[in-house]
Parts: C-alpha cells; sequence; structure tokens
C-alpha cells in the first residue's frame, strides 16, 4: 500500500525496511550528502523496476511510484538555518503532507502551516504542540474554526471584515494575523488575487478587530509560490511594517511577522534569503519573533517518481521521412504530474529503464547521440490535455514495458492527484536517507 495522508502505521514500517534494505545494499563506503543521494535513489529505483515483470505481474504491480530522499528534507533545513535563521518555518503541509516528511520535520522541530481541519488532525495526531501550528487560510470553514478552538489552535490569519465576525462568534481568543497583499506578479503561482487586504483597508479592519475586542497579534503575506523577484519581499516586510504600526498605535501587541511562503529550492534561495533578512533586520528589531511557511522549498527536490511505459504509438511521417513515438505512461496530469496544470511546472522525462538496460543518472548529454528519436509522452487518460512532454529526444527506441523517471516531484504533485478514469491517487513511496542526522532522528539507524 502507497504510504499517504492516510497511511497505517504497519505501512510506515514497511517503508523502514526498504530504506534499511537500499542502505545494506550500497555498504557502508558511501559518502553521505548529495552524491549518496543519488546512489541510493538509484538502487531504490532500479530494485523496484527489476522485479517487475510486466507479463506476468498482479494487476497495478507497475503502476507509478515514488523514491523520496528524506536526506535531501534534512539538507534543505540545514540550509534554511544557515541562511535564514531568524525565521522559523512553518512548513506549508498543502505542499505534500508525506507522513514521513512530517515527522521529519516535527522531530526538527519547525511548526505547520495548515489550511484545512484535516491537515491540523494530522499534524495534532503526531503529538505536535498546538502552538507549533498557524491555521493560515484568511477564510476558513465554520466548523474547522471550532475544531481549532477546541484543540487550541489559536494562530490564524484574517484578510476581511466577515472573517474577524466569524471568529468573534467561534473562537473570540484566537491570535490573529492579518494578511496583506503582495505585488506576486512574478511569481509562479499568484495568490494575492484571491487572498491579502489592501493597505489602503488595513486600519478600517484593525479598528473593527478592536471594537470586537479581538486579539490581533502580527502581520502575514505571501509573495507568491514560486516567487522570482526578491524585491517582492522587500515591499511588503515595508507594508508589514507600516500596518505593525498601525496596530500599535491602536493598542495590539504585536509580536510576530509572518513571511509565508514562496522560496524555490535552487540556486535563488541564497538570494532571496539575503534580500528578505536585511529587510527584517532593517524594518523589524531584534524581539519581534519572525515566522515563514515555506512548502516546495521543502520537499520539492526530495521526491523522484518513475513510471511505466504502458502503451506506444508509431507516427510514421511519409513526407518527411521520419518516425517518432507516442509514449502513454501510467501516470499524468490527472495524477501526480497534476503540478503541470496547477503548478506551471515542466518536469522532464529521462529514461530509466530500456529493454534490459538501465539509465539513471546518464547524463543529457548521453542522450544527445546522433540516432535520436522524437517521443510525446502522454497521461494513460481519455483526455487530449493530458500531455507531460509534447517533444523529447531520446536515443534508444523506447517501448512498452520500459520505465522513466522524472526528478523534483515533491510539490504540489500526489497531494492534488485524482482519481479520474479510475486511476489511482494513491502511490507506494519507497523512503531512503542519504543524511545520517535525518534517519537518527527518525529512528532509522
Ligand atoms: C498561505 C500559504 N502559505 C504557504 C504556502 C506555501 O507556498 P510555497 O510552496 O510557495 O512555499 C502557500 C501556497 O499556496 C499558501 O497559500
Amino acid at each position: 500500500m502507497a504510504p499517504s495522508a492516510t497511511t497505517t502505521t504497519e505501512a510506515y514500517t514497511l517503508s523502514y525496511d526498504k530504506i534499511k534494505c537500499v542502505d545494506a545494499a550500497l555498504g557502508a563506503a558511501i559518502d553521505y550528502g548529495a552524491g549518496k543521494s543519488k546512489q541510493l535513489i538509484g538502487a531504490a529505483l532500479k530494485g523496484r523496476v527489476e522485479a517487475i515483470d510486466h507479463d506476468l505481474c498482479a494487476v497495478g504491480d507497475e503502476d507509478a511510484f515514488f523514491v523520496a530522499d528524506l536526506g535531501d528534507v534534512y539538507r534543505q533545513h540545514m540550509r534554511w538555518k544557515k541562511n535564514l535563521a531568524r525565521v522559523k518555518p512553518h512548513y506549508a503541509v498543502k505542499c505534500n503532507p508525506d507522513p514521513q516528511v512530517l515527522r521529519l520535520l516535527a522531530e526538527l522541530g519547525i511548526g505547520f502551516d495548515c489550511a484545512s481541519k484535516t491537515e491540523i488532525e494530522q499534524i495534532l495526531n503526531m503529538g505536535v504542540d498546538p502552538a507549533r501550528i498557524i491555521y493560515a487560510q484568511p477564510c476558513k470553514t465554520k466548523s474547522y474554526v471550532r475544531y481549532a478552538a477546541q484543540h487550541g489552535v489559536k494562530q490564524m490569519t484574517f484578510d476581511n471584515a466577515d472573517e474577524l465576525y466569524k471568529t468573534k462568534q467561534l473562537f473570540p481568543d484566537a491570535e490573529l494575523y492579518l494578511r496583506i497583499l503582495t505585488d506576486d506578479s512574478a511569481s509562479l503561482c499568484r495568490l494575492s488575487q484571491k487572498f491579502g487586504a489592501h493597505l489602503d483597508g488595513t486600519a478600517d479592519l484593525l479598528a473593527l478587530a478592536k471594537n470586537l475586542d479581538l486579539n490581533v497579534v502580527g502581520v502575514a503575506f505571501h509573495a507568491g509560490s514560486g516567487a522570482s523577484d526578491p524585491k517582492a519581499f522587500i515591499k511588503a516586510v515595508q507594508d508589514a511594517r507600516f500596518v505593525f504600526d498601525q496596530a500599535e498605535a491602536l493598542g495590539f501587541k504585536m509580536h510576530t511577522l509572518d513571511v509565508g511562503g514562496g522560496f524555490n529550492s535552487d540556486h535563488t534561495f541564497e538570494t532571496m534569503a539575503a534580500v528578505l533578512s536585511e529587510a527584517l533586520d532593517v524594518y523589524f528589531p531584534p524581539e519581534v519573533r519572525i515566522i515563514g511557511e515555506p512548502g516546495r522549498y521543502y520537499v520539492a527536490t526530495a521526491f523522484t517518481i518513475a513510471c511505466h511505459v504502458i502503451a506506444r504509438r508509431t507516427v510514421a511521417d511519409a513526407t518527411l521521412g521520419t518516425t517518432s513515438y507516442m509514449l502513454y505512461l501510467n501516470d499524468g496530469v490527472y495524477g501526480n504530474f497534476s503540478n503541470i496544470i496547477f503548478d506551471h511546472q515542466h518536469p522532464i522525462p529521462r529514461v530509466l529503464k530500456a529493454g534490459d538496460g538501465m539509465w539513471y543518472d546518464v547524463r543529457r548529454s548521453g542522450y544527445e547521440t546522433p540516432s535520436q528519436t522524437e517521443y510525446s509522452i502522454w497521461g494513460p487518460t481519455c483526455d487530449g490535455i493530458d500531455v507531460i512532454s509534447s517533444s523529447c529526444m531520446f536515443p534508444d527506441v523506447l517501448d512498452v514495458g520500459d520505465w522513466l523517471y522524472f526528478e523534483d516531484m515533491g510539490a504540489y504533485t500526489k497531494c492534488s492527484a485524482t482519481r479520474f478514469n479510475g486511476f489511482t491517487d494513491s502511490h507506494d513511496v519507497v523512503y531512503v536517507c542519504s543524511e545520517p542526522g535525518a534517519g537518527a532522528l527518525l529512528g532509522m539507524l
């Protein structure tokens, strides 16, 4: 069974066994870190696909599966601490509620950004103190607010007057963060079209909160998911200072700034972090607590997915005298490749297994041989929109039974998969761990 948001403890135990097997098979002579990560992931992918005979296997045995390196998540946390020491991360559960990732992050002592009752419950069920959770959804379901109140999850965001009346009725002791609008035009997924108070309305909102005797303690913003312009963070911090001052003038004891998510895991992180840190130090004195809600930053690179070629169509062009192929995989945009639609991603297909040959981690240049063949890559459903790549080149003639893999598939993938056409939204995760620190925290060593 696939570990997922509803995975049982028994299923976790099975996954740990797999981790130990992979480690043992590789031996002790391997360096820890990114290099080991590749070796562990490669061994896990290879071990699994080599065990599947698509001519004989049971229904679904050849389903797509993930390999997750928890060591990668751990390294991202260390990188955060090094570059954004002042900002206490609250992982955005929505991005990937994988139970082992959550367990590791809980062990690392970070907080959690939850958007619904189910996410709050999942975190509380791990024994996490409710004070480590922020219910960061400015427009909440009433019964969920009651649930948060019953379970002591006090921190929550708001950005409009109706939400204040709702809070007064259901949870008057809540600790409120006023979410403000940002310029998120340079981000992949714009959030300010939907959430965030305009600065010309914040004074009225704060006055209403005061009249209702509510407890505003902070300001929150989100620069947009996949933010690419550091200047957006500077402007947001300046705006947050403006609203802090407004609130303090009304007598609120403001103690926390929430800088949201939007951080990427690529090389832009260090620049983004440096710009944000400087702005924070300029505008907010050290006694102000700073939290963040990173999602994709923590998990994007930790997950690799392997997909099976279930069908192939030969496309012969008589005019040009060329032959290309349409490959149909057992996962697509209605499944784990939902990130193509919802998150504007372009996952890169790579050959994992062609015939009897294993191709994991062969450099792209290895594909660039004179005998290239063009492919388009499709998902398994009936819909024409279900395309993963409209054109890519591989040297070998791939066929039914071969496998492709895609890296960087940890953010906004399986959490937004559907069961359209009757395909499963539950896929196995094989866990590996390339960092002994993470292994120790999870009791895997
Ligand atoms: C309120 C809130 N916080 C945090 C996040 C996580 O953003 P990211 O994955 O870009 O870090 C999101 C994403 O939608 C969000 O809506």
